[in-house]
């Protein structure tokens, strides 16, 4: 007697559909897995039995071979308990059930609960795509899998309560199938901070519209309180709404790496990650035996905050350069590669030196001399040069933080205008691989941000009082491009280039020592 019972395997943000094979044979006790087990696989074989008996069913007696297929692909985790489970009872005759367009995905206890796992959502994509009807998961893993449409979620919490559900037979607690998840429901897309909340700073929340109109990374610098986490917080609420694409990618994510709420099926916002800076390099970009992704893949679609930057190790900065470019993440392990992807806004803070009040209106500075400028040089060079907007954030003053009524624009007005500058820039990039002004090749720099001679003109001014590097050249365009798009004008005028240049003031000030 050979059973054959639907699950699926995770590599990465992929899956793939598995057939577990069971069969016995002969008299003698003996259990046998193969098809390229880990070892949380191999450990299925007591876990099983255990619950079997548990639950009130026998175990088969004889030689039990179980076999993963396909045999050459590496098997993972703790799935495979749940259709080990079924595949002992089929064995055994007590379950005579087609279980042909059915799969099984889960963990279960010795005495038979059943427990979540990682990767439900990419498992229960793919088990629909292969055509199953039905997918069983555990019951607290059943809201991201009734994100997934045209398949029946059941949520199990016991293996008897699936048994008797799989026999046909009545129980005080029967499994019935999971609520289709509504993304449309507005409520569950609204994101909780707004920039209404920041009192004045006007200079800093128009850099982050600029920032989240044209894609760039942007970095502020300003004293202890002046506001630039409260600021960077509220990025995710001016960025577009998540497609429901978006969403189901940065969910995926979530979900292998065991960072999904229960209670929340789908991310519905997009993600505000800040590591700690004595998170390791695997905590940054992902590691493990099994790898998993790490805080700059929990940032997909979302925004990555680096918070006191100079403080985190260069070489985590520094390893961090390309993904955050290329927008995907390779981890290399002995047992092959896997990549991540991490389309993420690039955030960072740091105070302007070590005790954080150099050029302070009230504050003196107590550093060393050359203590600002040591602490400077440590987030110099790679990263940096990603970053588009580097601008300093003052304390706010008295009167703006004291003002009553609710003046303040809203974080939806800004996105209204975020919105309209990005789809300048799809029509702009259509078929090619750009997706925002911060991405432009040289090529596209060249065609579409032509200067008039009098741009052309303000340009060199600047740049030979105040020694501007060639690199910043670029940046600029960039920027004037994307402060247009927002002005809805089609040329880059005089305006646009002047701003542009006041959001490279790091440049000049603090990083050139001017
Ligand atoms: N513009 C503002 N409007 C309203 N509240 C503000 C403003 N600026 C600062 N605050 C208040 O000050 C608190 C501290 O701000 P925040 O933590 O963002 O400062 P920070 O610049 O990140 O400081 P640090 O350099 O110490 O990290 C905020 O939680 C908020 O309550
Ligand atoms: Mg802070």
């Amino acid at each position: 007697m050979v059973a054959k019972v639907h699950s699926m395997g995770l590599t990465g943000l992929d899956s793939f559909p598995v057939e577990v094979e069971a069969d016995v044979a002969g008299t003698k006790y003996r259990f046998d897995m193969v098809g390229l087990p880990d070892a949380a696989v191999n450990e299925a074989k007591e876990r099983v039995e255990a619950a079997v008996k548990n639950s009130g069913f026998a175990f088969p007696y004889g030689h039990i071979t179980v076999n993963l297929a396909p045999a050459d692909v590496r098997k993972a985790g703790s799935v495979y308990d749940m259709p080990i489970f079924i595949a002992m009872l089929i064995v055994s005759r007590q379950l005579k059930t087609d279980l042909s367009k059915s799969a099984f995905i889960g963990e279960i206890s010795l005495s038979g609960e059943v427990r979540r796992v990682d990767g439900v959502l990419p498992m229960v994509i793919e088990a629909r795509n292969s055509g199953m009807e039905r997918v069983f998961v555990p019951a607290e893993n059943a809201k991201e899998a009734s994100v997934v449409d045209r398949i029946r979620v059941y949520p199990v919490k016991t293996m008897r309560q699936l048994v008797s559900f799989l026999r046909g037979t009545d129980t005080d607690d029967p499994l019935l199938p999971a609520e289709p998840f509504d993304f449309t429901a507005a409520e569950t897309r609204r994101y909780p901070l707004d920039f209404a909340d920041v009192k004045g700073q006007h200079n800093a929340k128009r850099a982050l519209e600029v920032a989240a109109a044209g894609g760039h990374n942007i970095l502020m610098s300003g004293p202890p309180g002046s506001g630039k986490s409260m600021l960077a917080k509220r990025l995710p609420s001016i960025l577009p709404d998540l497609s429901f694409e978006e969403a189901l990618q940065t969910t995926k994510i979530y979900s292998i790496a065991g960072a999904l709420d229960a209670q929340k099926g789908l991310i519905t916002q997009r993600p505000f990650r800040s590591p700690h800076h004595t998170v390791s390099p695997a905590g940054l970009s992902g590691g493990g035996a099994v790898p998993k992704p790490g805080e700059i893949s929990l940032a997909h679609n979302g925004v990555l905050f680096l918070d006191e930057l100079p403080e985190f190790p260069r070489s985590s900065l520094e390893t961090m350069r390309q993904p955050i470019e290329d927008g995907k993440i390779t981890i290399s392990r002995a047992s092959g590669s896997l990549t991540y992807p991490c389309q993420v806004m690039l955030v960072a803070a740091m105070n302007p030196c070590p005790c954080g009040y150099l050029g302070h209106p009230t504050k003196p500075c107590t550093c060393a001399p050359a203590a600002a400028q040591r602490y400077l040089a440590r987030v110099s060079g790679p990263l940096l040069d990603r970053i588009d907007i580097q601008i300093e954030v003052p304390p706010v003053d008295f009167e703006a933080l004291t003002a009553r009524g609710g003046q303040e624009e809203t974080s939806e007005a800004i996105r209204a205008r975020v919105n309209a500058a990005r789809a300048i820039q799809q029509k702009r990039f259509a078929g090619t691989a750009t997706t925002c002004n911060a991405k432009m090749t040289e090529q596209q720099l060249e065609t579409y941000c032509v200067l008039s001679e009098s741009c052309k003109k303000l340009l060199q001014n600047v740049f030979d009082r105040l020694g501007l590097s060639a690199r910043a050249y670029n940046k600029i365009l960039k920027l004037a491009r994307t402060i247009a798009d927002l002005d809805g004008a089609e040329n880059i005028a005089e305006a646009h280039i002047t701003e542009a240049i006041r959001y490279r003031n790091l440049d000049r000030r603090i990083f050139s020592g001017k």
